[in-house]
């Protein structure tokens, strides 16, 4: 979506994944769906190093509103849970240099039965969202059918620029037509969204991980040309810092949605994060490669060869990014292979180990062996030494 935003993928927290619909303030107060919960994530990614790396979005899921309308037919925030209410909430988040993002759904109810955005809702919910200074909508599509969808999906995306307010869209749209043309109409979802979950949802274990990662790269030809600056493929939130992944399953995670030039909405607790997952998660190369001004998704480029998987994303500056990527459950796999072998032109390169840290030089024609953990990753981000990045344009 031409809005000018989003750019490069949108960065931030979302709440849905590790918090749900807990609305049970009175006997879990710290983590339930609240005003407070929000403040918190806002203090915690504006001062523990977040929002420098470009995690800027607070985003608030489902179950965030009262069961009923206001007497102008406008959404309301739960009296009890936003005592404050939501322009407030946007205040909060954005006097700390954060953006604030909330959630809508197209059809007669929310996926967790709070009220939607139908058909006849979407000019005064869009407008209420802009009158609160919101800066991102999620538009989920539980409770609707094929034709209001097709409706709806365009219609939010009018309402929202006629607001005049700059404000990221976030279709589920695609998501709920089973992600594939010629339901999915990518070409248009470009158009109207700046970014659009294609998938079913993420949930806190290496199999769902597993899971997105095999859909979206099993379609990758489908996918790849739908992304690039303004508009991208969403395969969901972050797990890291949750329960259900080892650090190398966080770091595969980290790696193969930089690859996959994917939002980066971390659904984690920042307040009590280990700092082996918040190193993942703040690594400094992983979020340049992710956040390429070029936006191009990259590729697998091997598949399931001894349990290894190569992917590969072009990135600006004649860069690019490789993730050697094992589905082994035995023991460190030795991987040998040549950059040459990958499809890399002749050459020198150097190969900066983002997790590791460590550089290597090498030719396209150099074999060279990497050590990947069950589960586990090793991602480079190659750059052509100066030399030959000047011998291309004199
Ligand atoms: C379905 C979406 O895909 C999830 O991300 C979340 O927003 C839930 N609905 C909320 O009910």
């Amino acid at each position: 979506l031409d809005n000018g935003l989003m750019k490069t993928p949108p960065m931030g927290w979302l709440a849905w994944e590790r918090f749900r619909c807990d609305v049970d303030c009175e006997h879990d107060p710290k983590n339930c769906i609240s005003e407070n919960l929000f403040i918190d994530m806002a203090d915690r990614l504006a001062e523990d190093g977040w929002k420098e790396l470009g995690y800027v979005y607070v985003n608030i899921d489902d179950c965030w509103s009262s069961m009923d309308r206001d007497k102008e037919g406008r959404l309301q925030s739960d009296p009890k849970r936003f005592p404050g209410g939501i322009h407030k909430l946007a205040r909060y988040v954005h006097d700390r240099g954060l953006k604030l993002g909330i959630y809508g759904d197209m059809g007669t109810h929310t996926c967790g039965g709070y009220p939607g955005t139908p058909l006849d809702k979407i000019k005064i919910d869009a407008q209420t969202f802009a009158d609160w200074e919101v800066d991102m909508l999620k538009y989920d599509g539980c409770y609707s059918n094929v034709t209001e969808q097709e409706q709806g999906y365009p219609l939010m995306s009018e309402a929202l620029n006629a607001t005049g307010r700059p404000i990221g869209y976030s279709c589920s749209w695609p998501a709920y037509q089973g992600g594939l043309p010629p339901k999915v109409n990518y070409t248009q979802l470009g158009k109207i969204c700046n970014l659009w979950r294609n998938y079913g949802d993420i949930q806190d274990s290496w199999d769902s991980v597993l899971n997105v990662i095999d859909w979206f790269f099993n379609n990758q030809e489908v996918l790849i040309p739908a992304a690039g600056p303004g508009r991208w493929n969403d395969p969901d939130m972050l797990l890291i810092g949750d329960f259900g992944l080892s650090m190398d399953q966080s770091r595969a995670q980290m790696a193969l949605w930089a690859i996959m030039a994917a939002p980066l909405f971390m659904s984690n607790d920042l307040r009590t994060i280990s700092s082996g997952a918040r190193s993942i998660l703040q690594n400094k190369m992983a979020i340049t490669i992710n956040q390429d001004p070029m936006g191009i998704q990259g590729r697998r480029i091997v598949k399931e060869k001894n349990g290894i998987e190569v992917f590969w994303r072009p990135l600006s500056s004649n860069a690019s990014a490789l993730v050697f990527f094992s589905r082994r459950k035995d023991m460190p796999f030795r991987y040998q292979t040549s950059l040459s072998k990958l499809n890399y032109t002749t050459g020198s390169y150097k190969a900066f180990d983002v997790f590791a840290e460590k550089t290597v030089m090498l030719k396209d024609s150099t074999d060279f062996v990497v050590s990947v953990n069950p589960s586990g990753v090793v991602m480079w981000y190659l750059s052509a030494p100066a030399k030959r990045h000047l011998r291309q344009f004199y």
